[in-house]
């Protein structure tokens, strides 16, 4: 199935209401923090003064507003920056009318081990860094006066991580205010059984919690929404709330005529969940929902509401590039945006619970999601990690990672681990293996347990036993073509592959069949690489164990016992910026760069995988004389294509003996290359290359220039440069400086560049291959912001967004 241009079109106005199980009186409580930085001093009691601190609004990553250092002990592998401890503290009110409520506080994630006091009274710690979880403040809290919350979060034993973490709050905060009596914290589970094209058994398990000294007689009222908020069926349950405890009540409600969830079309109902003693409403919850049924099957692969689908996946880290971690929603959803236009219809949340926006995004905009808990159990990968809490807290952190996600209904796989480090040597991963996917099975029968194995054999303690049927492999692509004889009976997907490598722009002059594995020991430092820590674009550098992007895809489309795949990544992120080590911070295994431009390989896969007609050439066109160039093209939707230098052919070339490219070898003369691409005698695209003379202008576009005065929204503006023609200056590495009026702000500078130590939270950047990145945030005041760019020696350029 592949998606449709207006689809793709109709996504990017997709409204970005949270689509996970919550309380409808949950409120948002991001605004008004107080922030420092101290690893020395203790800020827990509520009567110290903060009002010198710094204000800042959540979610917050302080980590992306250090500089770039090699003497942070993240290392270059945690991406270069400062991590510390830091101090956050809100004060508030709460009315008298909240007296006989309950009050809790929710955090979608802290960066880590975070420890929260409300009013002087510790209420715990949470050692791992991306769990959600909340705290009951009622009886400490005083109605009518200030209340003083204080989170402390510590991420000074480093290295904990083998990518770029990020340090805070950086996700968001929430209050929710409830009856005594009411649906528990992550309280329903909805579920679809005997589906068919009439009819389908929608199956609602609601938790209901009683904290009052008595049991009590209510009523739990639950309403199936279609799409279009039409009502189209409800069930009423008579219950008995058990006193101090939270008794499950289940319900069946068929309905007619279900509409499926695909990715291609992700329906969601919603279903609202009322409590209620009589006419008293005392509490009102919202699950979403989406109806489909999915298999596996040992040769043909995964499928989707009884059609095959081939899952084209990514993995991805949670940064955002330029803004760290810190949570945004329209940022996240840009990214799935680009990755949709790519054809890609999968996300692995590598290696830990994402953000619940990633998944509410998911859920609307159609992926299928593999959502992974850990990157290690007991036994470490870096130094302070995880490990060291492993005992005391994977099962409860475990827990509550299924309990948060299984409404959502873009997560069909539960990854309990990453390339964990008991898959060898003695047998303890196999006992591990079986009560985490215990663990999640008691909470969750209707999805698949896997692990990301780059242990393929037969000696695989996770694989050995028997913990899933499903097994996915990390890489190790040599071994795919015998899995269904290593392992008779198991079903496939590969969780990792490829970790190809590339600067976007950057082309070495080698023959581009000439394949590079880089580091040639992972252990080591790379001594043929180039000098400027770049990695040529033509897909041909790739981690020893991984491949090029055209090796795996190839493998993947051709294979029906393949499931899916997860690529090594889509986004570049910070941290791991193999093959180099320091001065690089930043990863070279992104599809698309840590800005968000697409490097050539994104035209690989959108051809592969897209009916939207492509033709994409590369590299640009200033070379010297003398050069020989190969002159790549992807394409689609084309029997051939045929390339002109300065308009004489150069010949037609097909793609041919499974290759899913066509390429030409070209001495390099100064002017135009053009592609035509052809379908029976006629021509479907063309696309030329230019030489580039001297630099002359720059220019903005905005990937949105109608954004919400909501002081969160996001308009991306690339910034290139161009010769007085209009051909882009491939090599321009202009110090551009933007200056900004009006309702917004810079939120973030980039430009791609895995080597730069600029900062990201800037008004100037440098281009790379003449491109760069300025991301405006809106403020709460609507109004029309204008930015505007300016470089030495070139006509400046502005834009206007307005902010509604
Ligand atoms: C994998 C690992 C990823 C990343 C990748 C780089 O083995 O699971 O987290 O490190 O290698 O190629």
């Amino acid at each position: 199935m592949k998606p449709t241009a207006l689809y793709i079109l109709l996504s990017v106005f997709l409204f970005v209401a949270q689509t996970r199980a919550q309380h409808l009186t949950r409120e948002n409580f991001d605004q008004d923090w107080k922030f420092k930085l101290d690893s020395v001093n203790n800020y827990a009691n509520p009567g110290l003064a903060d009002n010198n601190w710094r204000s800042l609004q959540l979610p917050h990553d302080w980590s992306i507003e250090g500089s770039f250092s090699n003497d942070h002990p993240a290392t270059h592998n945690g991406g270069a920056l400062p991590g510390g401890i830091g101090w956050y503290r809100k004060t508030f009110t709460v009315t008298a009318s909240a007296e006989d409520k309950r009050i809790y506080i929710e955090f979608d994630g802290i960066y880590c081990n975070s420890e929260v006091w409300i009013n002087g009274q510790y209420l715990g710690k949470r050692a791992h860094g991306y769990i959600s979880f909340q705290y009951d403040l009622t009886q400490y809290l005083h109605s009518g006066k200030p209340n003083v919350i204080v989170v402390k979060v510590d991420n000074s034993l480093q290295p904990n991580s083998r990518w770029y973490s990020g340090s805070g709050i950086y996700r968001h905060v929430w209050l929710t205010t409830l009856a005594s009596t009411h649906i528990d914290h992550w309280g329903t589970f909805v579920r679809s059984n005997h589906i068919s094209s009439s009819s389908a058994d929608i199956h609602i398990e609601t938790k209901i919690r009683n904290n009052e000294a008595r049991n009590r007689k209510l009523q739990l009222v639950t309403t199936i929404y279609d799409r279009n908020r039409n009502k189209i069926a409800s069930g009423t349950k008579e219950l008995t709330a058990v006193h101090g405890t939270a008794v499950p009540v289940e319900q069946t409600i068929s309905i007619n005529n279900p509409q499926r969830w695909s990715v291609n079309d992700p329906y969601l109902y919603t279903i609202e969940s009322i409590l209620k003693d009589g006419n008293t409403e005392l509490d009102k919850y919202s699950t979403t929902h989406g109806i489909r049924s999915f298999s596996m099957d040992i040769d043909k692969g995964f499928f989707l509401n009884g059609e095959h689908l081939k899952i084209r996946g990514v993995c991805n880290h949670h940064d955002l590039g330029a803004l760290g971690t810190a949570v945004n929603t329209r940022a996240i959803q840009r990214q799935l945006e680009i990755l949709k236009a790519m054809g890609c219809n999968g996300i692995r949340t590598s290696h830990n619970p994402p953000a619940p926006e990633l998944l509410d995004l998911c859920d609307k905009m159609g992926f299928i999601v593999v959502d992974e808990t850990f990157d290690m159990w007991r036994k470490s990968k870096t130094t302070y990690d995880y490990s060291i809490y492993w005992d005391d807290e994977h099962q409860r952190d475990l827990r509550d990672h299924i309990l948060r996600d299984r409404n959502h209904p873009s997560v069909f796989f539960w990854s309990i681990g990453n390339e964990i480090i008991e898959q060898w040597g003695d047998s303890t991963g196999m006992a591990m293996a079986l009560e985490l996917s215990s663990i999640v099975r008691a909470l969750d029968s209707t999805r698949i347990v896997i692990a990301g194995n780059n242990e393929p054999g037969l000696n695989n303690n996770l694989i050995r036993s028997g913990m899933s049927d499903v097994v996915g492999y990390n890489y190790q692509q040599a071994q795919w073509k015998d899995f269904r004889t290593t392992w008779p009976g198991k079903k496939f997907i590969v969780t990792e592959s490829t970790s190809a490598l590339a600067t976007r722009g950057h082309y070495d002059k080698v023959p581009f069949h000439t394949i590079r594995r880089w580091p040639s020991r992972w252990d080591k430092p790379l001594l043929d690489g180039n000098a400027d820590h770049t990695v040529s674009a033509y897909d041909h550098v790739s981690a020893p164990w991984g491949s090029t992007h055209e090796e795996s895809l190839t493998l993947l489309e051709n294979n029906d016992f393949i499931s899916g795949m997860y690529i090594w990544t889509g986004f570049d992120y910070l941290g791991e910026p193999t093959p180099y080590t320091w001065p690089s911070r930043s990863s070279y295994f992104g599809i698309i760069d840590l800005a968000g431009f697409p490097k050539d390989v994104y035209y690989l896969y959108q051809s592969a995988w897209t009916n939207t007609p492509v033709l994409h050439i590369y590299p640009h066109w200033n070379w010297k004389s003398g050069d020989t160039v190969d002159v790549v093209a992807y394409y689609n939707n084309a029997d051939e294509v045929e390339l002109f230098l300065n308009g004489r052919s150069l010949g037609i070339r097909t793609k041919e003996n499974g290759k899913m490219h066509v390429n030409w070898r070209v001495p390099f003369v100064e002017g135009t290359v053009k592609a035509v691409s052809k379908k029976n005698g006629q021509t479907v695209l063309v696309k030329e290359i230019k030489t580039a003379a001297a630099p002359a202008s720059l220019q903005l576009t905005a990937d949105r220039q109608l954004i919400t005065a909501d002081g969160k929204d996001l308009s991306f503006i690339t910034v290139k440069l161009f010769d007085k023609k209009g051909v882009l200056i491939p090599d321009a590495k202009h110090l551009v400086q933007f200056s900004i009026s009006g309702p917004g702000t810079i939120a973030g500078v980039d430009n791609g560049d895995p080597v730069s130590h600029d900062s990201f939270k800037a008004s100037q950047r440098k281009l790379m291959a003449g491109m760069a990145l300025v991301i405006v945030q809106s403020s709460r005041k609507p109004g029309t912001i204008t930015v505007t760019a300016t470089a030495d020696g070139v006509k400046a350029a502005n834009i206007t967004i307005n902010a509604k």
